[in-house]
């Protein structure tokens, strides 16, 4: 299992984050400020997503995990929807054979339920031509919520419990049916376009994540700025609950203090 609970174990903690995650928001406001139609700047959040997802797979990034539509996006006007559900599947459709040549296996979580059946078959194809490979995993969460993940978890334990077969309740068990459980938690969350919240995404996962804002509308979001993302995590120190000496190395030999 790739799935390592950051509060049952402490997870190893390498200088490039192995797994980014990130808000891709401003796409509205980037067209709203050059007077164009919000929609045209979801279509630049296009060419956003190749150059973080090629930037990823250069600096040795293996997850990297894109929320694209939230469960609660259905809120927004018809237009606005039905727009973003079609520019999903012309780049998913436009963008499928390049990705498998660049060995990155594709993922999309979230209920997808909603969607219709050409979505899903397109999904399915997607995730099946590239599922060997191995340099980078790219994750499009799509109808994705935070709670909605950590529902669907327990109700797969409680239909296991009513199949009569034994059913542990601990985190590593409850871990595995998320619908990430193939992916390490994220070492950084990004969320860019201003706002600082959390907006429903990987809820449980986030739990040790470190988080990075920035105020950059996510169609301007380029490999310079995903550097900078990088650059900030590196400097941080993460702790998972010890102290700064517990970290240093001399110290595990030194105090053998009872933890
Ligand atoms: C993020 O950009 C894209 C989606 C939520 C699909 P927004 O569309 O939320 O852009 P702003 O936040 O309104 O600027
Ligand atoms: C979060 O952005 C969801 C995605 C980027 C897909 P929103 O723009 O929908 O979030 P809120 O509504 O500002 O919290
Ligand atoms: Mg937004």
């Amino acid at each position: 299992m790739t799935y390592t609970s950051s509060t049952v174990r402490v997870p190893e903690v390498a200088a490039v984050p192995r797994h980014i995650a990130i808000i891709m928001d401003g796409n509205g406001r980037w067209a709203t400020q050059r007077r164009l139609p919000r929609v045209a700047g979801h279509t630049r959040g296009v060419d956003a997503v190749r150059a973080a997802v090629e930037a990823c797979a250069r600096r040795g990034v293996e997850y990297l995990t894109l929320f694209a539509f939230s469960s609660e996006n259905w809120r927004r006007p018809n237009e606005e929807v039905s727009f973003l559900m079609r520019l999903f599947v012309t780049a998913l459709e436009r963008e499928i054979g390049k990705l498998h040549a660049n060995g990155i296996r594709l993922r999309v979580v979230g209920d997808l339920e909603r969607f219709d059946d050409k979505i899903r078959d397109l999904i399915k194809r997607a995730e099946t031509k590239t599922a060997r490979n191995t340099r980078l995993t790219l994750t499009i969460a799509a109808n994705y919520g935070g709670r909605w993940d950590i529902m669907q978890a327990a109700r797969k334990l409680v239909e296991q419990a009513a199949a009569g077969k034994p059913v542990e309740v601990n985190e590593d068990a409850f871990a595995e049916h998320l619908s990430m459980a193939y992916a390490p938690e994220p070492d950084l969350f990004i969320r860019t376009g201003g706002e600082r919240r959390v907006s429903n995404f990987l809820l449980w996962q986030l739990a040790y994540t470190e988080f990075y804002f920035t105020d950059t509308f996510w169609p301007d979001f380029d490999a310079d700025a995903l550097g900078h993302a990088i650059a900030s995590y590196t400097e941080r120190e993460r702790r998972f609950g010890r102290t700064s000496a517990q970290l240093e190395p001399q110290s595990q030999n030194v105090d053998s203090l009872p933890c």
